[in-house]
């Protein structure tokens, strides 16, 4: 069945304003870890599920050629519009069919989307396509913060975070468990494979961002679905509790704090054979 998430265009343009690049250690990382056994040309990499692009970009500077898929037409749409680069393509396609030439490609990542594939034929794809060495690279992220020294502000803010989760997670889509769960009961078929928890990424962002990101959850849009003045309630709730915590006046909504998000990554790697 075909996602019906990040298919209307209010959600994605919201996903695509509030959701920054993802930090790109993240690339540095996929790419060391690529380089202790493939010594090849960087010549493919493919983002699967891409969204609007927020983690195609971050391979750019690597690969050849980065190839951004996803089955949504309004985030390609959106990444074509503002994450264009000259040799990244972006395309329309589900993450069970790749089309590639078998052994063709050195990286595949998937970023907050593993989750929605029916992951035995994706699974399948990635190791036909993987060069001998090849690395599939997952990696999720839950919520965008603001960082603050202070631990009684960083408690407060904590809390309250915790807060509007516990009231979001009974409309999370089943699919998105797997991710909460960082991925612990899906079954990589790799032999090799490694954990990497609590890549930080710091940046500056502004409180519109902190807003529009909780904004850009399958969650809450489908709160908004089942109940608008519930959704408009929340929303403003946590703006308000935010904005007090922060001590930001509603002139300063655009000035840039500092903002943190922690990534949950695993490293697989298709087998190298010699000959
Ligand atoms: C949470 S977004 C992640 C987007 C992007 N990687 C990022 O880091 O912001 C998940 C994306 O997976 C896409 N998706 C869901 N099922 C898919 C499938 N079967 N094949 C390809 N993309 C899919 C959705 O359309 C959505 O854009």
């Amino acid at each position: 069945m075909v996602n019906q998430q990040f298919v209307e265009i209010d959600h994605v343009q919201i996903y695509s304003a509030h959701r920054p690049d993802v930090s790109p250690e993240i690339a540095q990382m996929s790419v060391n870890f690529l380089r202790e056994k493939f010594d090849g040309d960087l010549d493919i990499a493919v983002d699967v599920g891409c969204g609007s692009g927020q983690s195609s970009v971050i391979l750019a500077p690597f690969f050849r050629l980065v190839y951004g898929l996803d089955v949504s037409e309004a985030q390609i749409q959106e990444a074509v519009k503002n994450r264009a680069h000259s040799n990244i393509h972006y395309r329309l396609q589900e993450a069970e069919s790749l089309p590639f030439e078998t052994c063709s490609v050195q990286l595949v990542s998937a970023c907050g989307s593993l989750h929605w594939f029916n992951l035995e034929t994706f699974f399948r794809e990635v190791k036909r396509i993987l060069v001998p060495g090849g690395v599939l690279i997952v990696y999720t992220y839950h919520s965008l913060r603001p960082y603050l020294e202070c631990s009684l502000k960083k408690k407060k803010i904590d809390s309250l975070y915790d807060q509007i989760y516990e009231e979001l997670y009974p409309y999370w889509p089943k699919e998105v468990h797997s991710s909460l769960e960082k991925y612990e009961n899906v079954q990589f078929p790799f032999e090799e494979f490694r954990r990497i928890p609590d890549v930080r990424q710091f940046f500056n962002g502004r409180f519109i961002d902190l807003i529009g990101f909780v904004e850009s959850l399958s969650a809450f849009q489908i709160m908004k679905k089942s109940d608008i003045s519930k959704a408009d309630n929340f929303i403003k709730q946590f703006g308000l509790g935010l904005r007090e915590l922060l001590e930001v006046p509603d002139e300063q909504d655009r000035e840039m704090i500092k903002l943190y998000r922690d990534f949950y990554c695993i490293m697989c790697r298709k087998e190298y054979k010699l000959g």
